[in-house]
This record gives C-alpha cells, sequence and structure tokens, in this order.
C-alpha cells in the first residue's frame, strides 16, 4: 500500500467516523428544545423606547430598511427625503443571479397585511437578495411588531414596485448589478 493510498483510506475512516458521531449526537437531542430554546433567547431581546412606534422608527433607522426602500436616501447619506417619503419602494432593480430584485413599497406591503402576516413573512425569509431576509428572521417577534406598528399609520404613498424578474429576463429599465467586477487590467 501506498502512502497516498493510505492517507486516503484514513481520511474516508476518519469521515465515516464523523458522520456517525454527528448521526449519534443528533439523534440524542430531543428535536423540540433546540428552536424553543432559540426562540426564547430571541425574545429577550428588544428595543425599549418610550412607544412601540418610536422603537419601530429606530429600527428601521438602524436596520438600514431605507437605503433600499427609500430611493434617494443612501445616496444623500439620509439627508432626504422627508420621513412622511419614507420606506415607498424603489425602481431600480438589482440584478444578479437570482435575476432582478426590486426593493418592495414597503408603505402598500403593510397596509395589505395583517400583523400575523407581516411577522409569517418575516420569519419564512422566503425573498430574493439583496433584501436581508437573515436580519429580519433573526428579530424578536417584538421587534418585528414595532416595525410593523411603525410603518402601518404612515399610510399608503407611492407607486408599487415593479415585479421581480426571473434569471435571464433583460429588464427594462435601470438596475444595479450585484455582481463581483474583475478590476481593470494595468498595461
Ligand atoms: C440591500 C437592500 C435592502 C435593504 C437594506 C432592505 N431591503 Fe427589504 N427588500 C429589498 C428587496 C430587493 C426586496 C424584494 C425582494 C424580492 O423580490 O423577493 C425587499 C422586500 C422586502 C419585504 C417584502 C415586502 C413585500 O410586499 O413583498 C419586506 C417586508 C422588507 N423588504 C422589509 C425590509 C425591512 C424591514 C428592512 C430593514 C430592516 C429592509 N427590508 C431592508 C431590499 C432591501
Amino acid at each position: 500500500m501506498t502512502t497516498h493510498t493510505y492517507n486516503i483510506r484514513a481520511h474516508a475512516a476518519f469521515i465515516v467516523i464523523a458522520c456517525a458521531l454527528a448521526a449519534i449526537s443528533g439523534c440524542s437531542k430531543p428535536a423540540a428544545t433546540a428552536p424553543t430554546e432559540a426562540q426564547a433567547a430571541r425574545e429577550a431581546l428588544h428595543v425599549a423606547a418610550t412607544s412601540q412606534i418610536d422603537a419601530g422608527r429606530y429600527l428601521v433607522k438602524i436596520g438600514g430598511c431605507n437605503d433600499c426602500h427609500t430611493p434617494g436616501f443612501a445616496m444623500t447619506n439620509g439627508a432626504s427625503p422627508a420621513e412622511a417619503d419614507w420606506l415607498t419602494g424603489d425602481s431600480v432593480g438589482f440584478s444578479g443571479p437570482w435575476g432582478v430584485s426590486y426593493p418592495a413599497n414597503l408603505r402598500q406591503s403593510v397596509q395589505n397585511m395583517e400583523e400575523e402576516q407581516f411577522l409569517e413573512m418575516a420569519r419564512a425569509g422566503k425573498g430574493r437578495p439583496p433584501m436581508p431576509w437573515p436580519s429580519l428572521m433573526a428579530m424578536s417577534d417584538k421587534d418585528l411588531k414595532s416595525i410593523y406598528a411603525y410603518i402601518k399609520p404612515l399610510g399608503p404613498k407611492g407607486e408599487t414596485a415593479p415585479a421581480a424578474l426571473s434569471p435571464g429576463v433583460e429588464p427594462d429599465r435601470p438596475h444595479i448589478r450585484f455582481i463581483p467586477q474583475m478590476p481593470a487590467r494595468k498595461s
């Protein structure tokens, strides 16, 4: 047996043992306790503010929601537009391997949703990048409810964002490419 063959066999044996250990430890854990603990830990974390709406405004500000959902916000470092025009969505899309996604008009979205539906959507996190779904999924119910409570009374405003495009469909309007670009060659 050459050293090379020996190494491959040893490596394979290690993988088999590691997999077996993982399977055993997985089986020994009661499946139901893990999510409950994680949920309890998450629920213990939430923003404290004088009102639910203030908590929601704070979360929207620090969560960067305006950067994508409010046209002009990121480019002006938050100087504009005024709060009355926040979260109205954008028709400039983000293109990448997922196709093209458009930041939704959240002012409209929440009008059509009950609080519980908003939470379900955030928990499911089933949407296209670059929407930071993992951030919403990690938020406690209390914080998600505050975001909802803040946006809803702002009322509906603005146009509905364009529908997302599937991969390979060429967008007919301006879009931002979320694809790594190679640096220009130096001659
Ligand atoms: C980097 C850009 C970006 C940021 C930052 C961002 N979003 Fe989004 N968001 C999007 C895009 C793009 C979509 C559309 C996703 C799709 O097509 O599946 C979206 C969709 C959503 C939706 C689904 C609405 C609907 O009607 O379908 C919700 C809710 C949402 N965002 C909430 C938030 C909140 C709350 C924040 C801040 C914590 C936030 N977003 C930050 C880009 C962003």
